[in-house]
């Protein structure tokens, strides 16, 4: 019956970057979590599939868009295509999308992207303040890649046509620094959408995940 309750190591976590290659074995011994007190809300009717979800954890991704989409495609959250099929399950983002790798703002909008998808079909994807997150927000902009500054200052300035100008680092923290005032959407989404913990999964599955 879909009361049964599982154990903690329901919930998956992978670290990204860190264990990167065991993630797949991880994922194919995964087990459900189950959704609580069924009965109390009614939802006693729903089969044990539909009451059950994974909560996947995902660390530290650092501007590396590449590796972000290899370890959410082998959690089966993603497909091929960057498209969410990871139906019901609670991803956990747990901090540090910025900085050091060169794609740092396109995570920032993938994990914006894949909050929208997950929700229309009862997923949920949480993203945690990561101290790189907090730093950019207080102008410390010592590691964000240089490469991704220059690709924004070349990015910024195309009419320029001067590619010392363009290439400029200077320039690069300048847009990037504006692209995360409040009233910017990078800036409004780091404000808004961004916790410093929180609680995933009811009963034996339920985790407090915080970025250490
Ligand atoms: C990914 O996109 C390609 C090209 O549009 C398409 O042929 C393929 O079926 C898509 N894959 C999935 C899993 O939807």
């Amino acid at each position: 019956m879909a009361h049964t309750r599982q154990t903690l190591t329901n919930s998956v976590v992978i670290y990204a970057s860190l264990v990167f290659f065991s993630a797949e074995a991880v994922c194919d011994g995964v087990d459900y979590c189950q959704e609580t007190d069924l009965k109390e809300t009614g939802r006693d009717l729903l089969n044990e599939h539909e009451a059950s979800y994974r909560v996947v954890a995902i660390g530290d991704l650092h501007g590396d868009l590449q590796n972000a989409h290899r370890v959410l495609q082998l959690s089966k959250v993603i497909d091929e295509n960057g498209s969410w099929i990871g139906g019901n399950t609670r991803l956990v983002q747990t901090g540090d999308l910025l900085d050091r790798g060169p794609n740092s703002l396109e995570l920032l909008d993938l994990f914006a992207r894949l909050k929208d998808e997950a929700e229309n079909v009862g997923g949920t994807v949480t993203c945690l303040l990561g101290n790189h997150e907090l730093m950019t927000l207080q102008g410390d902009l010592r590691y964000v890649s240089r490469t991704e500054l220059k690709a924004l200052a070349a990015k910024t300035l195309p009419a320029a046509g001067d590619t010392e100008q363009a290439g400029n680092l200077a320039n690069g923290r300048q847009e990037w620094s504006r692209l995360f005032q409040p009233g910017q959407i990078h800036g409004h989404r780091l404000r808004s959408d961004r916790e410093a913990m929180a609680v995933v999964g009811e009963a034996e599955c339920r985790t407090l995940f915080v970025h250490a």
